[in-house]
Order: structure tokens, then C-alpha cells, then sequence
């Protein structure tokens, strides 16, 4: 199963890419993430992209089909994967058909995660995660079991972003707006569009997402 999760930042593409990934035995694919991780690396591509990523705004085409492109072709992918954060313009929806069309491989489904966006800025200035396993957390909705202690990895240290900030977050928006909203028309064109409310409880976004998933692979 091959699927790319669409939203608005803050929407929860993260946080369902990264249980849904370990319920189905896919493989989360997050720009966002690659691009933090090359920023921490301080590689080629991660100095060209921290000043855009800090302003909310978006790193170039080229850059990020080129680290997806590499991505795909690696071995962990054959299974399935998730595709969270990307594409976000047309010329990344167009790139990854051309991509996929080469490596003999297809999308099965694009689900539009619905949000308001008065909740955004809420859920993302409260969002932290573990420093070590990047597990993903909020101070009131997703709360670690035990205070201070990751679920997932027991441990103890936990990080902020640094572009989660009131700012960058109505930055990012308006490029979400202006620049990925287009692409839910693109995908509708597509007939693999299907939509999720994501203002319910994580869990239930979770069921739901299994709904849509089970009658993709029924068809
Ligand atoms: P990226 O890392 O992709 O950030 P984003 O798209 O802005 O998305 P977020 O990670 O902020 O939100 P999310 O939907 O994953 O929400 P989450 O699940 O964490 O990109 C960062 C930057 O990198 C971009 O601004 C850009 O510069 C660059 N970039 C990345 N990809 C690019 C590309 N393809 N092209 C160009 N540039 C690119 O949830 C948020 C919080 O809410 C969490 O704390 C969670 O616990 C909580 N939450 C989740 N669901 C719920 C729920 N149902 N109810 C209550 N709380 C919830």
C-alpha cells in the first residue's frame, strides 16, 4: 500500500503516518523530517534549506524530489509507504508520477486530513517529541503516559521545533494555502482522493484511516 497523507500543517499527518506506518509494516516518509535531520547534519542541502524552513516557507522542488527520489529506490520501501509533507506543489505531484511510473510502482490512495484552521497554531505550539526515538507528544492532547518519560523509548529527554512558533506556523499556512491546497484538486482528478476528519480524537482519526485503507484494499 503506497499513500501520501495531505493536510494542513499541524492537521496530524505526522502522528497518524507514524502508528499507521507501525500498524501496517509501511515505511513514514517525511520531508520535513529529512530536511531536519540534513539541518542537524549542517549537509549541502540542510544549510539551503534552514533559513526557508525557519520563515515557514518552502525548500525548492528540485532538492525535495531529489531526496524522495533516493528514498523510494532504497530496499525498506518495497513493502508500502506513507508519504507525510510531500508533495506540496503541483511540480512535486507531477515529479512523483514521473518517479513512480519509473520504478513500476503506483499510489493507492491520498487522504486529505480535514482541520479547521483555528486549531492549528493550538496543536502545534503545544507539540514536542522524544529526542531520542521521535516519538510525537502535546502538552494537553498526547501527554507521555508517565510524565517526562517517553512511551516508546523510556526516554527521559524531549525536544521543541524551532519553527513551532506562532509566526512561522501563519507562514506555513499560507503556503500550505497557496502552493498544497491545489493538490487536493489534482488527486480528486486522480479518483484516489478520499477525505478524513481530522478534528476528532487521535484515536478515532486512527480507526478512521484504517476504514478508508481496508476499502482501498478491498477494491
Ligand atoms: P513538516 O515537518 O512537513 O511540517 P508541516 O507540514 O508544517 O506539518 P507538521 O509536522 O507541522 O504537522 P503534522 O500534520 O505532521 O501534525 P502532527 O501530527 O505533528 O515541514 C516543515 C518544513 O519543512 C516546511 O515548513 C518546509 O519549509 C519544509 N518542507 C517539508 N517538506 C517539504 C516539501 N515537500 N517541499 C518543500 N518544503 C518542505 O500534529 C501536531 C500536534 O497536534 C502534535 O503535538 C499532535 O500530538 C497533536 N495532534 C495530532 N492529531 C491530533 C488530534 N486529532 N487531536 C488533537 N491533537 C492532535
Amino acid at each position: 500500500m503506497n499513500l501520501i497523507l495531505l493536510g494542513p500543517p499541524g492537521a496530524g499527518k505526522g502522528t497518524q503516518a507514524q502508528e499507521l506506518a507501525r500498524r501496517r509494516g509501511l515505511v513514514q516518509l517525511s520531508t520535513g523530517e529529512m530536511l531536519r535531520a540534513a539541518v542537524k547534519a549542517g549537509t549541502e542541502v540542510g544549510r539551503e534549506a534552514k533559513a526557508i524552513m525557519e520563515t515557514g516557507g518552502l525548500v525548492s522542488d528540485e532538492i525535495v524530489i531529489r531526496i524522495i527520489a533516493d528514498r523510494l529506490m532504497q530496499p525498506d520501501v518495497a513493502n508500502g509507504f506513507i508519504l507525510d509533507g510531500f508533495p506540496r506543489t503541483l511540480a512535486q505531484a507531477v515529479g512523483l508520477d514521473t518517479l513512480l511510473d519509473r520504478l513500476g510502482r503506483k499510489l493507492d490512495c491520498v487522504i486529505e486530513l480535514k482541520v479547521d484552521d483555528k486549531v492549528l497554531v493550538d496543536r502545534i505550539t503545544g507539540r514536542f517529541s522524544c529526542a531520542k526515538c521521535g516519538a510525537g507528544y502535546h502538552d494537553i492532547y498526547q501527554k507521555p503516559k508517565k510524565e517526562g518519560v517517553c512511551d516508546s523509548c523510556g526516554s527521559t529527554e524531549f525536544s521543541r521545533r524551532a519553527d513551532d512558533n506562532p509566526e512561522t506556523v501563519r507562514n506555513r499556512l499560507m503556503a500550505y494555502y497557496r502552493e498544497t491546497a491545489p493538490l487536493i484538486g489534482y488527486y480528486f482528478a486522480y479518483r484516489k482522493l478520499h477525505g478524513v476528519d481530522g478534528m476528532a480524537p487521535i484515536g478515532e482519526v486512527a480507526a478512521a484511516l484504517d476504514k478508508v485503507l481496508n476499502t482501498v484494499a478491498g477494491q
